[in-house]
């Protein structure tokens, strides 16, 4: 069944394997693969943003491939963490890598996560700036518990538990609450976060308006 049971009906199939907009030339590889859509990564104030990710119950080639996909997109981007939902797949799945981000010239050191579950947050708190992909060029500083236990399925589908402290524990943080619709600008003040809405509503119109012309 593949893709069409890893995805829900009625979700753009934007990891599919492609309908390609341009006919195939049979005598040159190359143009079939930059055919092949990337998958994008949607921006406030797209209201999928919002909503909360099922459940994968079946981690087989198609969804690895998705990840590999999601990794490619979130290092283009280039960011430490992307929820499926960020590229408008409503399915809980993050991947991660701040092995780049600590050290700088570190080799990539990347992480799948599906259906993750914070089991355990610490009760020392650390307040860190944050920034997330879906809200380009906006960063404000978020207070999160400092260390969290996450259990979840890896790349293979096999169980796993981990412990994160640092700059780990808050992207965690960060990655699955948008699983459940969650931004970190909910953690700001009302003013704040309105403020920011209201930024990227303007832009938004502003883009559209741009595109009629
Ligand atoms: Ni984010």
């Amino acid at each position: 069944m593949g893709l069409a049971f890893f995805m829900p009906p009625g979700i753009p199939r934007v990891c599919g394997p492609a309908k390609l907009a341009v006919p195939v030339d049979r005598n040159a590889r190359l143009s079939y693969v930059s055919a092949v859509k990337k998958l994008e990564i949607i921006t406030l104030p797209d209201r999928k943003l919002r909503a909360v990710s099922a459940p994968v119950e079946r981690i087989d080639d198609e969804a690895r491939r998705f990840m590999d996909d999601m990794l490619a997109a979130m290092y283009e981007a280039p960011g430490i963490g992307l929820a499926a939902i960020q590229v408008g797949v409503p399915r809980r799945i993050v991947v991660l890598d701040v092995a780049k981000r600590e050290e700088e010239g570190s080799e990539a050191h990347p992480m799948f996560l599906v259906n993750p579950e914070i089991l355990e947050v610490s009760d020392d708190r650390a307040v860190r700036e944050e920034g997330c992909l879906s809200i380009p060029e906006y960063y404000a500083e978020v207070e999160r518990p400092a260390g969290v236990r996450v259990r979840y399925l890896d790349r293979e589908g096999k169980r796993q538990e981990m412990e994160a402290t640092g700059i780990l524990a808050t992207c965690l943080q960060h990655e699955i609450d948008h699983l459940d619709g969650k931004l970190f600008i909910d953690y700001l003040s009302k003013l704040k976060r309105d403020m920011v809405i209201k930024r990227f509503a303007k832009q938004s119109r502003q883009d559209a308006k741009a595109k009629a012309l």
